[in-house]
């Protein structure tokens, strides 16, 4: 249809296109010529040449417009009558036979239909005269549609501008058939929206909507901006926010359809009916269509769409392809609800070794209530996700619910859809929907062990008490039906979810119940809760003895897609220190959540790697992830997990030394967590303001700090943070004079063998030792500390421990020995940005009498390892994007450490990067 309205918005993505076509009509606009603008149906060709025009006329060009219409198209001449209206003053310009047959051809004068030629010349002419005066632009959208006479002498004028000051631009959608000849003139084939500027153009119009139906819409749209528009506005609004599943095809709106569908109905009836189900077949299997096809449609009544450019069948691949998603959208609008219900039952009938896909087949099939049907949907749902596609089983098991005939049944498949909905996806408002359903169910859809783990989460992030939903999961297990066999899932849901709540509220009297249900479970608990209790829960006393099981889980989950599985596998590994082993399953649930994927467990794989980045050194990135999971958490994944950020964000304060930042977000975390009952989130705070104290010299403070999450002379049960205090603990202690505390400490740490648990505790627990011992044993002791395996794993830790060495050789009077392990550790300080720590470094070397002149600031030395690697990558030439995806980062963490690197090798371009890293290498 003609589209002369202006843009409702600005033109977005199209900057590269604008200023090549402004510089075509610029060059043009001083010796003439004419373009053809084509494109798919809704590219954006009107939404171009409208900002085009409007920058054209700004500028000081006549822009003369015309847009053709299905309405004016047998009116001779009506397409001209437009485009010449503001000359029609000048026509008196013009001599009296090119004047007349103007006046009569615009229907202005009265006599006999001139010839064609003869109006084709005096438009020349006119044309003419107006461009000696000024630049003059024709701009005709639709070309197709405008009347023939005129597309004719819009034909011949187009090739006789040049040499005028008079352009021609026109547009037409690709394939179009026109009276206007096309040939030898230059065409500019208008392409869709890139990536990018689809998501900004969907956002800027639908800032609310979901990012997992933002992925759905953009993947149909393909970039074109019609659709991008059309798309959301076909969905109803719990639909855009998600709390509503999409269905499998998307819904067209209005313009798409008249686009489309109308394309569709002129179709022969078997033509329809085998496009539909292509369309629902949906991976386009060419065997499966003419299994389904059957006796009644052959492949060949495709024939019709394929002329008509629908569809393309593939030799090679054997497939189906759509032209466009948006044609699977519009065979499916276009059949009825019972031809759609006839193609999945014939789609069902030949996907028999494909149980998943028939059971979503039969699914959509059915016109009521039918048990097999829904149970098989439930089958198939808790099998994809384990694979990882949350959504998806959430889709198939609330159609499950619907095809229930019992209230029992209904309720189940409803409570593991919520289940699934809030631990997965962290989707809270369909959550609390899904089991308001539930209710409605009535008295027998709503057994607390179906509810209670779903529940749990909701309540979580409604603000109850943790004792409130200990109680809620402990009474529905304790009245549960189960016999505690483990094969059933809602009791092991319920399990992890009553795991989650005791560790959050993290108080011996929560365990209890818990780790009584654990004895019962038969034949045995599941394999990764049992680990996470040795591991994380009690890795004091169990954790080394289960490392052998930690290193198999965590050599499995390489390969696991099961996002539940890996998120609790890296659980297990945090007090081992072993995060880092599973970095790239972690990313890829990062970037599945970017791309609008299960936002939770996008939450929780951050958590982890932030944690990771923390005890590595890398702080930039731990506070670029961070940032991120608080933003998740706010928007996507029930606002209860921020304090996993919030935290991370304050020990990265403590530890730069930004104290009050530091102080004000762990009090922030502590006021939050006390009314709630989430002591845990109390102990890690702790930990930052400990830190905070350590770092800014207040030792004192740092021992109430640290002995709050655990007292001296003992790792306290259920609150295994402590660990990663234990050297702190015992600085402060010898620093403010306790020394007896600090030996016991010691004394504990050895007794538990936790340096057997982690590489890095090793390290803590031999430079704790060093700390604790006299002048005489102490420097031995330290060497044995910093020469253990992985020194080089743990920057801010060994550094610490070189920085004490280093205090005790002065204060020993060992001056000169001294300023080794001093500048080491300065440099380390330096390096991660551990300005409290760098400071006391520096102060202590130059008491050796040694200042420090070439300060590692600048120059390699300064680099960390992976602003290294980003350099030398950036320097081969790969784009942020791509070094992004080498390394597991976003471009926005590559840009940051560019930003970084650019200032310690002093240029300020990355064209300089190769020279300044050619020449470290040379020197
Ligand atoms: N780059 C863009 N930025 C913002 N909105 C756009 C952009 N391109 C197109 N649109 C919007 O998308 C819709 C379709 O664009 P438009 O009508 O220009 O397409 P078209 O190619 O002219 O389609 P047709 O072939 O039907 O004439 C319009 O609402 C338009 O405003
Ligand atoms: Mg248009």
């Amino acid at each position: 249809m003609s589209q002369l309205a202006f843009l409702p918005g600005p033109l977005i993505g199209r900057e590269r296109e604008l200023s090549l076509l402004r510089e075509f009509l610029q060059q043009v606009a001083v010796s003439g010529g004419t373009l053809v603008l084509s494109g798919e149906p809704g590219v954006g060709k009107t939404a171009l040449i409208n900002t085009l025009a409007d920058a054209l006329s700004a500028s000081g060009t006549m822009v003369l417009r015309a847009a053709g219409s299905q309405f004016e198209q047998e009116i001779s001449f009506a397409g001209l009558n437009q485009v010449l209206l503001p000359l029609l003053d000048s026509l008196g310009e013009l001599g009296d036979v090119h004047r007349d047959a103007l006046r009569v051809a615009l229907g202005f004068g009265s006599g006999t239909v001139p010839d064609q030629l003869l109006v084709s010349n005096a438009v020349l002419a006119l044309l003419r005269r107006a461009a000696a005066r000024v630049p003059v632009v024709l701009i005709v959208d639709d070309l197709p549609w405008i009347d023939r006479a005129s597309a004719g002498v819009l034909s011949f004028a187009a090739r006789r501008l040049v040499g005028s000051r008079a352009a021609l631009l026109v547009t037409l959608r690709v394939g179009a058939q026109s009276y206007f000849d096309r040939a030898g003139l230059p065409e500019y084939d208008l392409k869709p929206l890139a990536d990018e500027a689809s998501a900004q153009l969907v956002s800027s119009r639908f800032p609310d909507l979901d990012p997992w139906v933002m992925t759905r819409v953009l993947s149909t749209a393909q970039g074109n901006p019609l659709a991008l528009l059309e798309l959301p506005e076909a969905l109803s609004h719990a639909q855009r926010s998600a709390m509503e599943t999409l269905p499998a095809v998307l819904p067209l709106g209005q313009r798409l359809h008249d686009l489309f569908s109308s394309r569709i109905a002129q179709l022969p009836p078997q033509t329809r009916m085998l496009l539909l189900m292509a369309a629902l077949e949906g991976t386009g299997d060419v065997s499966a269509l003419e299994a389904a096809g059957g006796d009644e449609y052959r492949l060949g009544d495709l024939a019709p769409a394929e002329r008509d450019h629908l569809v393309r069948a593939d030799a090679s691949s054997r497939l189906i392809v759509f032209r466009h998603p948006l044609v699977r959208s519009a065979a499916v609008e276009a059949a009825t609800l019972g031809e759609r219900r006839q193609a999945h039952r014939v789609l069902a009938g030949v996907l028999a070794d494909q149980p998943e896909r028939m059971a979503w087949h039969l699914g959509e099939a059915c016109s009521g209530p039918d048990e097999r049907v829904a149970s098989l949907l439930e089958d198939a749902a808790l099998r994809i996700v384990a694979r990882g596609d949350a959504p998806g089983a959430v889709a198939r098991l609330t159609r499950a619910a619907e095809l229930s005939p019992a209230a029992e049944g209904r309720g189940r498949r409803l409570a593991l859809a919520a289940y699934i909905g809030a631990d997965v996806i962290g989707e809270m408002r369909s959550t609390a929907q899904l089991l308001e359903a539930m209710r409605q169910a009535g008295p027998q859809a709503s057994d607390p062990m179906h509810y209670a783990p779903a529940a749990a989460f909701v309540m979580l992030n409604a603000d109850a008490h943790i004792s409130t939903i200990h109680q809620l999961l402990v009474g529905a297990i304790e009245g549960g039906n189960h016999g505690y066999d483990t094969t059933d899932a809602e009791l092991v849901n319920a399990m992890w979810g009553l795991a989650m709540v005791c560790w959050l509220g993290a108080r011996a009297e929560l365990w209890e119940p818990f780790l009584a249900m654990m004895q019962r479970l038969t034949p045995q608990p599941p394999a990764v809760l049992a680990l996470q209790m040795d591991t994380y829960i009690h890795p004091v006393r169990t954790g080394v003895a289960a490392l052998p099981r930690l290193d198999a889980a965590l050599r499995a989950a390489q390969r696991e897609t099961d996002p539940h599985v890996i998120e609790n596998v890296a659980t297990c590994a945090t007090y081992a220190d072993r995060i880092g082993d599973l970095r790239e399953p972690l990313w890829r649930m990062v970037q599945r959540g970017r791309a609008g994927g299960p936002a939770r467990k996008q939450l929780t794989a951050l958590a982890n790697l932030c944690f990771d980045d923390f005890v590595r050194g890398d702080w930039g990135e731990a506070a670029e992830l961070a940032a991120e999971g608080l933003k998740v958490a706010e928007e996507r994944a029930g606002r209860f997990f921020g304090w996993y950020f919030r935290y991370v964000q304050a020990l990265l304060a403590s530890v730069q030394g930004r104290f009050d930042t530091s102080r004000a977000l762990a009090h922030q975390v502590i006021g939050w967590a006390g009314p709630r009952g989430v002591g845990l989130a109390q102990v890690w705070a702790h930990y930052a303001l400990e830190l905070a104290d350590l770092g800014a010299g207040d030792f004192e403070g740092a021992y109430r700090h640290a002995t709050a999450m655990s007292p001296a002379g003992a790792l306290a049960p259920y609150a295994p943070h402590c660990l990663w205090a234990v050297m702190d603990l015992v600085e402060a202690a010898i620093r403010t004079h306790r020394q007896d505390e600090a030996e016991r400490h010691v004394h504990a740490m050895q007794e538990a063998g936790i340096e057997a648990l982690s590489p890095r505790l090793a390290i803590l627990v031999a430079g704790s030792v060093a700390l604790v011992a006299d002048d005489d044993q102490a420097p031995m002791l330290f060497e044995e500390a910093l020469s253990l395996p992985t020194v080089d794993q743990w920057p801010f830790d060994v550094a610490r421990v070189r920085l004490a060495y280093g205090e005790r050789l002065r204060r020993t009077r060992a001056t000169i020995e001294s300023r080794v392990p001093l500048d080491m550790a300065l440099t380390t300080f330096q390096k991660l940005g551990a300005v409290p720590w760098a400071t006391r470094a520096e102060l202590e070397l130059r008491a050796t009498g040694q200042a420090r002149t070439s300060s590692s600031t600048t120059g390699v030395a300064a680099l960390t390892p992976q602003e290294l690697q980003i350099a030398r990558l950036a320097a081969s030439g790969m784009t942020n994007r791509q070094i992004a995806e080498r390394l597991f980062l976003s471009p926005r963490t590559v840009s940051g450490h560019l930003y970084q690197i650019f200032p310690k090798l002093g240029i300020t371009k990355r064209a300089a990067l190769r020279d300044a890293l050619d020449a470290i290498d040379g020197s």
